[in-house]
């Protein structure tokens, strides 16, 4: 296991988010072998990304403006979030999806921007319900890889993907840990397509302290990117620590 991604969504107010940047700090380290991240919310971010300066704990973006600077009221650019220590950017994440309405041609140019001035982006993607229901999952994943990544330049720079179903994110409702390799197996072929180099997949969607063993024990499973649970200190620190020594 290799990623432990925490996205604190809207949940901490700033304090809030120093603190558990700071706990967070303090637990891990250099040499476990895990790249740690986690995505505060825009106000917050200056003051992590500084709590966290000199630690083994990145920190990233919830999602970038693609225009580097310019007439675009309330958004924050992937150049900016680059300029004040971002390290990743959640790109297309599900609830950027389907509440804000953002389609795969804004998540591409999310995706090219942050590429762009160097951030790591963590694509997410993921079937909805209804997808599942249709039996269209296949379908959705491999259309949201092909407008990500087709004739995508990297220039040298990693990509990282989060598989996270629509239905298991905030509900309690996990994937199936052996689904979730299955699945992952094929984002992973999937991808081979497009990009030469290795790109890590993680699950999420509803990880817990409990579940987590049994997401990164999986061989394709590379990491967990972790909403709720990475919100509160004691949840996010059983979690860590279940993942470390498993
Ligand atoms: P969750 O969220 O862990 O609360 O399901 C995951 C995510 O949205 O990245």
């Amino acid at each position: 296991m290799k990623y432990i991604f925490g996205n604190w969504k809207m949940y901490l107010n700033t304090q809030q988010s120093i603190d558990l940047a700071r706990e967070f700090a303090q637990l891990v380290q250099d040499g476990d072998g895990v790249e740690y991240a986690v995505f505060p919310n825009t106000l917050a971010f200056y003051d992590v990304a500084a709590e966290l300066k000199n630690s083994p704990v990145a920190t990233g973006a919830q999602n970038v403006g693609w225009t580097p600077q310019g007439a675009y009221t309330g958004s924050t650019s992937a150049f900016m979030f680059s300029d004040a220590g971002a390290k990743y950017a959640l790109v297309g994440h599900s609830e950027r999806r389907h509440v804000f309405g953002e389609t795969n041609e804004d998540v591409r140019k999310r995706l090219e921007a942050s590429i762009d001035v160097g951030l790591t982006p963590v694509l997410c993607i993921g079937e909805t319900k209804e997808d599942r229901d249709a039996d269209k999952t296949e379908y959705r994943l491999k259309k949201q890889l092909l407008k990500a990544f087709e004739n995508l330049s990297l220039n040298g720079n990693r990509v990282i993907v989060a598989y996270e179903p629509v239905w298991a994110i905030g509900t309690g409702d996990a994937c199936v840990p052996e689904e979730a390799q299955r699945v992952i197996n094929l984002i992973k072929q999937e991808i081979k397509q497009y990009v030469d180099t290795d790109v890590p997949v993680l699950y999420g969607g509803s990880v817990s302290a409990d579940n987590v063993v049994s997401y990164v024990s999986l061989p394709d499973i590379d990491g967990v990117l972790v909403g709720g649970a990475s919100s509160k200190a004691e949840s996010f620190m059983t979690l860590i620590n279940n993942a470390i020594s498993a």
